[in-house]
């Protein structure tokens, strides 16, 4: 990269712990991803995700859609932060709101998400964190893994860009299973965001 190159802005949006976020951060300091986090969006004001970003200097956004009459108000407001601060990507990590439609059309093919199942299974509302896991205990599966899918306006729907297979072993538990899957997660997520930077998938 030359030296006077900007690197692509991403803004990561949370709910919870960010250990997603954490390892999209980490992966900018040693060069998995060639990118700047440079926005943090949370939709709770009380995410630990929040104090991560914090800790590496990164401006932090607790965005509230209930604030606004409208998905559409809220829509524009969110847009007016993103392009105010030149954000080129958005990664969703363990964001648990809908983006507002007029974000997603704005960012198309420039919006991930990571989904701690095999789509197209397990997704969709309502399946989020331990759930997930639970359900696929449930169903007797023999594998499951991290997926990391381009957002469009449904929940867990875009093209699937990349998924990881681990074991789902006997004796699992959701918590044992989770600890596996989110392993995978924080390698495969800076991987498949650094192949979208750079145009290597067929979004056509
Ligand atoms: C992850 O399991 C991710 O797949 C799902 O939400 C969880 C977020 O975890 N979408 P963290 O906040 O990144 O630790």
């Amino acid at each position: 990269m030359k030296l006077n190159e900007r690197k692509p802005r991403i803004a990561v949006f949370i709910s919870g712990g960010g250990s997603n976020l954490q390892s999209i951060i980490d992966a900018t300091k040693c060069g998995i991803l060639s990118a700047q986090v440079a926005l943090v969006v949370s939709s709770k004001k009380k995410a630990y995700g929040l104090q991560r970003a914090a800790n590496e200097n990164i401006e932090t956004l607790v965005f509230k859609h209930k604030k606004y009459s409208s998905p559409e108000e809220a829509g524009e407001a969110l847009l007016k932060e993103l392009r105010a601060r030149e954000i080129d990507y958005i990664a969703l990590a363990g964001y648990l709101s809908l983006l507002p439609a007029s974000v997603v059309r704005a960012y198309c093919n420039r919006i991930a998400n990571i989904h701690n199942a095999l789509l197209p299974k397990y997704g969709g509302k309502g399946m989020y964190g331990h759930y997930v896991h639970e359900a696929v205990l449930a169903a007797g599966d023999t594998e499951s893994g991290p997926s990391v899918h381009i957002v469009d306006e449904i929940y867990d729907n875009g093209l699937v860009l990349a998924q990881t297979r681990v074991p789902v072993l006997p004796d699992d538990t959701p918590d044992t299973l989770a600890e596996r899957v989110l392993e995978q997660e924080h390698k495969l997520y800076p991987r498949v965001l650094q192949k979208l930077i750079k145009g290597e998938y067929d979004l056509d």
